[in-house]
């Protein structure tokens, strides 16, 4: 007889302890008939450690395919493809022996200087979500967990284990919260990793609220709360607050702590039992999965040769799908097959297509822009100068700038088209630090003028993590490919790309400033004294921009195509579920091309601080030429709840909503409005309601009209200068015991016959 390993009653206390932390740096213990589980990095490919590992998990991993980092994938806007992507990082993971891969990562990219934003899909919560939702129920879908991280409020790297996130509570749910709250509720992720960080003074793996009020109370969490590697302060505190597994183990002597603190009382036996059941039903959970997929006769046992060049196959298409098409001045792209080429840069060569990190994957093997480049163009000659020295990737040290500058500036001019790559290096932007600046190195800009000036036809192809400062690029080039990070067939999708056998549908899943000042926390980021205040509040990304109504380098949203599309007939619906958005979308131009369509909706005079608009959904359509296609588009009810910070919940404010359809945050083609019923909102009356307050609701403004006749006599808004009516309503009701016979037993009175009230 099979014994239930989530049945932990025949453990001790001791092998309870014990099965809720770590055997080494990526495996859990087998304790009785629990067994042990594996845990391996991710995001975006499995990193995957042969034999044994060194104690910080760094050691050399077995081959594995590297799609595009968060940053590449979120600029596909498309949540089937990375729910795909998922799919094949299940499968691999699987055949490697892994129960749970480390990722997604979905923090919000509060600042373009976050060391790890190459790592999380955008600014915006809502992109955030749904895609990261979609990776989770790809991955799976193979019977790999997942692990969403990292929660929470983990927007930067520098003294990302002390730091406090100093975030006010409104700020915290609508933005830094809720792209967990959605993965959690439609993805239901195995695992969730809480990170290094404190929230407003408390450690994340220490953090009762955030572990268990809202992660398992509210959002209905009921997977395993894993600690990011080396996350937990206090064990005890940790196991109270609602976490499940430490990670890494570290030999026995935490076990240790916990059960001294059990015996002094300070943590109970029903949170380190509650703690080992979870880590055991997910070891059942992931036995389960095993033996399916040994049974599976479809599932490949290993990653054979035949998966490395399916998912390598699938790594390009999805990585064509990234790239964004940020500017084509006379329509220079798509480049003839007959036409020359000069190929210039370091990163044509020797591509950057990954961060730096724990998230950093051995590649099956990595694409060449330049040979994908010459395996694509036909009879056109391609020639390569290398343009910079490659100190950037490789650490080389620079040779003669001025003569390689040179060398390129002659291979321009002589081909009929210049193809320039532009970018970070691995080094510049990794893990555990945050970048000081965005700027491209000034070597880089050089040559990029001096290119430009022997051959107006230059295309720039930008690799980088994080977002940089463009504008200088945009000036000088007539096109602009923005390839983010695509991993290893990056090369192979910039080719298709550049030639037309993609035609470019990536967005900017971020805003990119005119300048560093610009950006929302650039006074606040990334703090000092191990805090950071979000000074900011809600206004990150667009948001800040929009209603500040600056101006920016490329919107949020942002990616042209080799056609063109219009907008028309929007139209709006409003149930119990929210609003739909129908509208018509044609493709006026000459190419088959898929539009991703955005909608924005605007709450005017709204009662609370809101940014301008907020995305509120998206679709991809493909269209060949001069057709069109009627999309519909729901935007959830959920997603136009604001928190109302007095009643500590979710509230739709009624009224009007005005939805706008476009192309990028800044390029809205058509917009409707439609009046939308409100949720109830009756905030309990105090002594401390202002008499405005309480006259917005009827019932009590008549009992109020009652018991207190106003002293402004007729003419006295003359007399005085003043509105008196209001001036009047922002006098709390205990002032008016000072100004007149009411005194404050009748008020006290009142109030308690205002709440009683329906
Ligand atoms: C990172 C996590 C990662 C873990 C294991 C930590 O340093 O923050 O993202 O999953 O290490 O490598």
């Amino acid at each position: 007889m099979t014994h239930d390993p989530a049945d932990l009653s025949g453990l001790t206390l001791a092998e309870k302890a014990s099965l809720s932390s770590g055997a080494d740096f990526w495996t859990t213990k087998a304790v009785g008939d629990v067994p042990s589980l594996v845990l391996t990095d991710g995001p975006h490919g499995v990193r995957r450690q042969a034999g044994a590992t060194d104690h910080l998990g760094l050691a050399e991993s077995l081959p594995a395919t590297c799609f595009p980092p968060a940053v590449g994938l979120s600029q596909s806007w498309d949540p089937d493809l990375v729910g795909r992507v998922g799919a094949a990082l299940g499968a691999e993971a699987g055949a490697l022996g892994v129960d749970v891969l480390l990722g997604p990562g979905i923090n919000i990219k509060r600042d373009p200087r976050g060391g790890r934003n190459f790592e999380y899909f955008s600014e915006d919560p809502l992109l955030t979500g749904v895609l990261g939702g979609a990776w989770v129920s790809g991955l799976q879908s193979t019977g790999v967990g997942a692990s969403l991280k990292h929660f929470a409020a983990n927007n930067a790297e520098h003294d990302r284990m002390r730091s406090s996130s100093n975030v006010d509570p409104r700020t915290l749910r609508e933005i830094y919260l809720r792209a967990f709250q959605r993965v959690v509720r439609t993805s239901a992720p195995w695992t969730v990793m809480c990170s290094y960080n404190r929230i407003n003074g408390v450690y994340a793996s220490e953090d009762h609220w955030l572990l268990t009020t809202v992660l398992r109370q509210e959002w209905g969490f009921d997977g395993v709360v894993v600690s990011d590697w080396g996350a937990v302060q206090d064990r005890p505190a940790a196991v109270a607050a609602g976490l499940d597994l430490e990670m890494p183990g570290d030999g026995g002597a935490s076990d240790a702590r916990l059960l001294a603190a059990v015996e002094a009382g300070a943590c109970s036996t029903e949170d380190v039992d509650t703690a080992a059941s979870r880590v055991a039903a997910l070891a059942a959970r992931a036995r389960g999965s095993r033996r399916d997929r040994a049974a599976d006769p479809e599932r490949a046992p290993e990653v054979g040769a035949r998966e490395i060049e399916d998912h390598h196959a699938l790594a390009r298409e999805v990585a064509a799908r990234c790239v964004v098409l940020l500017k084509n001045d006379g329509a220079l792209l798509p480049l003839a097959p007959d036409g020359s080429v000069a190929v210039i840069g370091g990163f044509a060569r020797n591509p950057r297509y990954q961060g730096g990190g724990s998230s950093h994957v051995n590649p099956t093997r990595v694409d060449v822009p330049l040979e994908e480049i010459r395996a694509l163009a036909g009879s056109g000659a391609v020639a390569f100068a290398p343009g910079y020295a490659d100190r950037a990737q490789d650490g080389t040290e620079p040779g003669d700038a001025a003569a390689l500058r040179e060398e390129a500036v002659r291979a321009a001019s002589e081909a009929d088209t210049a193809v320039v790559f532009l970018g970070l290096a691995e080094h510049q932007e990794s893990e555990g630090f945050d970048r000081e600046h965005i700027e491209l190195p000034a070597e880089q800009l050089d040559l990029l003028a001096a290119v430009v000036r022997a051959q107006p036809r230059t295309v720039v192809v930008l690799s980088h993590g994080g977002v940089l400062r463009l504008a200088p690029v945009a000036e000088l080039a007539p096109a602009v490919l923005d390839g983010a990070l695509l991993g290893q067939a990056g090369g192979g999708a910039i080719a298709d790309v550049l030639f037309g056998r993609v035609n470019p549908s990536g967005r900017l899943g971020e805003t990119v400033p005119v300048r560093l000042q610009d950006t929302p926390a650039y006074l606040n980021f990334p703090g000092e004294n191990s805090a950071v205040l979000y000074g900011e509040g809600l206004y990150v990304g667009y948001r800040w921009y929009d209603a500040r109504d600056m101006e920016v380098a490329f919107p949020f949203g942002h990616g042209l195509s080799y056609t063109s599309f219009a907008y028309s007939d929007l139209e709006l619906e409003q149930d119990g579920a929210g609003i739909t958005a129908h509208l018509t979308v044609t493709n006026t131009g000459d190419r088959s091309g898929r539009e991703v369509v955005q909608f924005y909706v605007a709450k005017p005079d709204s009662a609370v601080s809101r940014a301008p608009r907020e995305l509120k959904g998206f679709t991809g359509v493909t269209l060949e030429p001069g057709r069109s296609e009627r999309v519909s588009v729901p935007l959830s009810r959920e997603d136009l709840a604001y928190w109302e910070v007095r009643a500590d919940r979710w509230v739709v404010e009624g009224g009007e909503y005005v939805v706008s359809a476009g192309a990028s945050s800044r390029d809205l083609r058509v917009t409707a409005a439609i009046a939308v019923e409100g949720d109830a909102l009756r905030l309990p009356v105090t002594l401390d309601s202002t008499l405005g307050e309480v006259m917005a609701d009827p019932g009590a403004a008549a009992l109020l009209a009652q018991a207190f006749t106003p002293p402004a006599a007729e003419g006295s808004d003359n007399a005085m200068g003043m509105d008196m009516a209001r001036m009047m309503a922002s006098i709390p009701i205990r002032r008016l015991a000072s100004f007149g016979p009411t005194g404050l037993d009748e008020l006290e009175a009142l109030v308690a016959r205002i709440n009683a009230e329906d």
